[in-house]
């Protein structure tokens, strides 16, 4: 279980982030949403320990995030992994899929050259990424093949909890909705907690049991997703609004 204690990050004065406090259960998935410069990016990354916050802590499962360059660091984030939007610094751009993946095996386990090569094929297999993609460099992938290529990198130490960031964002629908999909299999089949960055809104419902909805580094709300459409916060009630006038837009 993810414990977020009131979280809060001042970069230069300004307040990034300010008392963000919820709790994650296991095997739960919760959506974070607010608009651009929310705060939700700067939230993932003191969740995965990139960043320090100002105030506040984070346990999991009971235990404190360890400082990092300690013992316990290592551990402690091999139950936590992430997957961030496709950006260049995801996977090494001079490295083959394959090696991409494995990757983490090398750092965080001692398992033998065999073993990770049976592991890495199994993953590549459970996120539907084609066996010839393995020997090809990340250049060579489509959007979607690149963010399955994150997940199976994320995935093969069999984390806890998979921490998501605007992943689905540079996608087209159809491919949007085939990741969600593949995150809602590996979720139930793993037991992994999710926590679903994303400015959109729209796809929330189908992926996630619970939306915090954020604005200017603040929680707005935390409430299920069954009962978004009856929210009595205004703000909330605006962005599904303007999911709502999109969605009318499309069908027309
Ligand atoms: N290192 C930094 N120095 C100064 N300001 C920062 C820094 N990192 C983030 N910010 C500011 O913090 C705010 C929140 O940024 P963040 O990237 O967390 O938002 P976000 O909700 O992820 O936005 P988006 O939906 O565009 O990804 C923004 O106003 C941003 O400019
Ligand atoms: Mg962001």
């Amino acid at each position: 279980m993810l414990d977020i204690q009131h979280i809060s990050k001042r970069i230069a004065f300004k307040s990034i982030l300010e008392d963000i406090h919820f709790t994650l259960q296991t095997g739960r998935s919760l959506a974070v949403v607010g608009e651009s410069g929310s705060g939700k990016s700067t939230l993932a990354r003191i969740i995965m320990g990139l960043e320090r916050p100002t105030s506040g802590r984070i346990l999991f499962n009971g235990v404190p995030a360890p400082e990092r360059k300690t013992a316990e660091f290592k551990s402690w984030y091999q139950q936590i992994q992430f997957v961030f939007q496709n950006t260049a610094a995801s996977l090494d751009p001079r490295m083959t899929i394959f090696q991409s993946i494995e990757e983490p095996l090398c750092h965080l386990t001692k398992l033998r050259k065999n073993d990770r090569k049976v592991l890495v094929h199994e993953y590549a297999a459970k996120v539907g990424l084609p066996q010839p993609l393995l020997s090809s460099v990340p250049s060579h992938l489509s959007g979607g093949q690149y963010q399955r290529a994150c997940i199976a990198k994320a995935l093969i130490v069999r984390p806890k909890l998979l921490v998501c960031d605007e992943i689905v964002s540079n996608l087209d629908v159809i491919h949007q909705h085939t990741i969600i999909e593949l995150l809602q299999s590996l979720q139930a089949e793993q037991q992994l907690s999710l926590l679903f960055i994303t400015h959109d809104l729209s796809l929330v419902p189908s992926l996630c049991e619970d939306v915090l909805v954020m604005k200017d580094g603040r929680m707005v709300e935390l409430i299920q997703s069954a009962l978004l459409n009856s929210s009595q916060h205004p703000y909330t009630a605006s962005l599904l609004g303007a999911v709502k006038l999109l969605g009318q837009h499309w069908h027309h």
